[in-house]
């Protein structure tokens, strides 16, 4: 959702704010802007535009902004429509100010203000920052005072970057459930809503915590709570590349993503097999086999795609652990009074870290005394550190908004956690376990020769982008793949798809089928292959258009299909980290055909940072 970006140094601030904004842009975004300090007339000089962050460099063209201390912005909107007045940053009086969050009591403090004489320029609940503060720097109070007395009369969530006409060495930041990191560089220091707006820039970073504020001057950060209890915190090198989140030559960074799955696999499971491939080793998890043996059961939290990876899971640890496992949308999970307690572990899965509702439903869970193991692409990002235990997908960074690299990770991580719990509570044999953790080497190289069939998927993608629904149909551990497939093309082309279990097809949703509606089915050579072999059947009997998912050397299957696509034999454990790439490129060429934002398709931000 909104971006934060700010610098404090000697050099030009608006080339970098307008770098770290493009960086940003994979979150979504309607509006964006700049301020800039202009030392000679110690001013803050601010730009704004709604629409894409092209128009805002038209406009900064037009009006260059000096000055080596800055803030930019791109807005998500919330409160007020996209428009220039809405977008950030907001200025009054000295106080210039850039908001991610939402201040939840922002109507009654507008009032309070209202009445003291203030007049507001937006109708955001951003502006309310801009005021509270501008009070509260009165009589030479120094700015990270002055914020910190703000934010106590706040309530609600806020990544936060102030700046002051009068105090021009300094920017102040400060976060409450909403994320921001803090990056070194040599004799400048920046700030910014995530780690890849800054890779261009440094790769050490602080990261803060909920309720701290730091002061950044060009030569020291400062951390604080906001009581003034000064905080001690090193910095962390990240190992992610400035390269690894730029497109390197793709059309689109899904596309890239799509094709970064065999590292991605390969890095995930790197120093987590054990040599003889009989068991995993998972050191960020301090869970012995008593402690294993000691849980009831296992439920998953997550949304969106990240959910159906838990749906996966399902099927890998109650198959391979033999232990219960439910899985809950993290949006709906503390609505329903869940039944949890100390003898569930609740694993919480997210790309981003970021997801409200899934840090929600986490927090619910160690409310009510369960401990929490997270799955995450994010170092140090708000769901890890709210986990007691973590397990980290090294996907790299994701950039488009249709989650791929990250959706495959999962899956892997998953499947090392259910042959764990396996081994750990004596469910699983040796034996068993090299069987399904070969599977798992082998799976990288598979992947990158499924590549190689792009430009079959891409002709099927053509004759099939002009169409308006799309059923996935699937059965057992390819279910999910069947809903992740459809997800994934709805989202990126807008074109409606709907995945079902193939089974349930004549319970209803075979009544939409003529020869207008393609089905996509996955139907790889598993324990419910015939099964899904006569679903198709039905399906073609009544005049369906068939694209299938299938094995080398399958003639069944290629006597009912219009289409097949072919992907490596696997163990059905390792099935749907397979299955799920030709679904991607499938989705992604519909909507490169159909010319649509891939990569920040209509309505939908990266990180889901509000409920
Ligand atoms: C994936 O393509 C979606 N954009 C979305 O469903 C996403 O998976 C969901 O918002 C959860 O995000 P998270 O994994 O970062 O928590």
């Amino acid at each position: 959702m909104c971006g934060i970006v700010g610098i404090v140094g000697s050099r030009s601030a608006a080339p970098v704010l307008m770098d770290g904004l493009a960086r940003l842009e994979y979150r979504g975004y309607d509006s964006a802007g700049l301020a800039v300090l202009d030392p000679r007339a110690k001013k803050i000089k601010i730009l704004r535009a709604a629409g894409k962050l092209r128009n805002l460099a038209a406009l900064l063209e037009e009006n260059p902004l000096a000055g080596s201390v800055g803030i930019g912005h791109t807005r998500w909107a919330t409160h007020g429509p996209p428009s220039e007045e809405n977008a950030h940053p907001h200025k009054f009086g000295r106080v210039v100010v850039v908001h991610n969050g939402i201040l939840e009591n922002h109507a009654q403090l507008r009032k309070q203000l209202e009445k003291r004489g203030h007049q507001f320029s937006s109708q955001t609940d951003t502006e309310v920052f801009a005021h509270l503060i501008d009070l509260e720097c009165q009589g030479r109070r120094p700015l990270e005072l002055a914020v910190a007395r703000a934010l106590k009369k706040v309530k609600g969530t806020y990544a936060l970057a102030v700046l002051c006409d009068h105090q021009p060495d300094r920017m102040v930041v400060a976060r409450k459930a909403s994320p921001l990191v803090v990056g070194l560089g040599e004799g400048e220091n920046m700030v910014a809503s995530d780690v890849p707006a800054l890779l261009a820039q440094t790769r050490d970073f602080i990261f803060l915590e909920d309720e701290e504020l730091a002061l950044l001057t060009a030569n020291k950060v400062k951390i604080q709570t906001l009581s003034g209890k000064p905080v001690k915190r090193d910095a962390k090198r990240v190992n992610w590349s400035p390269l690894m989140a730029e497109k390197g030559g793709h059309k689109h960074f899904m596309h890239k993503e799509i094709h970064e799955q065999p590292r991605a696999l390969a890095d995930t499971l790197t120093g987590r097999l054990m040599a003889d491939h009989t068991d995993v080793r998972l050191d960020s998890v301090a869970l012995g086999a008593r402690a294993w043996k000691g849980f009831n059961r296992i439920v998953i939290v997550a949304c969106g795609t990240s959910w159906h990876a838990g749906l996966v899971g399902k099927f890998l640890i109650e198959g391979l652990a033999r232990m219960p496992v439910e899985v809950d949308l993290a949006s709906e999970f503390r609505y329903r009074k869940p039944l949890i307690g100390p003898k569930d572990l609740v694993v919480a899965i997210s790309q981003s870290g970021e997801t409200a509702d899934t840090l929600a439903a986490l927090q619910e869970a160690k409310r009510l005394g369960a401990q929490v193991l997270s799955i995450c692409n994010v170092l140090e990002s708000s769901i890890p550190r709210a986990s007691d235990h973590v397990l980290y997908t090294h996907a790299g960074p994701e950039i488009g908004v249709a989650s791929t690299k990250a959706f495959l990770t999962q899956i892997a991580t998953l499947l090392l956690l259910a042959v764990r719990i396996g081994r750990a509570r004596s469910m699983l044999s040796a034996e068993q376990a090299r069987k399904h953790l070969n599977a798992l080497a082998a799976a990288p190289e598979q992947l990158e020769s499924l590549l190689n069939q792009e430009a079959k998927i891409k002709q099927v993608a053509r004759a099939y982008a002009g169409a308006r629904d799309f059923l996935y149909i699937a059965r057992g551990i390819n279910y999910p793949i069947a809903l992740e497939g459809a997800l994934k093309l709805k989202e990126i082309s807008y074109i409606h798809a709907e995945g079902y279990p193939a089974g349930e097809m004549k319970h209803g949703p075979i009544a939409l089928i003529d020869e207008h509606v393609p089905i996509v089915a996955v139907a790889t050579r598993n324990s419910s292959y015939d099964k899904l072999l006569s679903n198709l059947a039905e399906v073609k009997a009544r005049g369906g258009r068939v694209i299938a998912i299938v094995n080398p050397r399958d003639r069944r299957v290629k006597t009912i299909a219009d289409h097949v696509l072919t992907v490596p034999r696997t163990l059905e454990t390792v099935e749907p980290m397979l299955n799920v790439l030709p679904l991607q490129l499938l989705a992604y060429h519909v909507a490169d055909f159909n010319g649509t934002d891939v990569d920040q398709p209509r309505n939908l931000a990266k990180s889901v940072t509000v409920e």
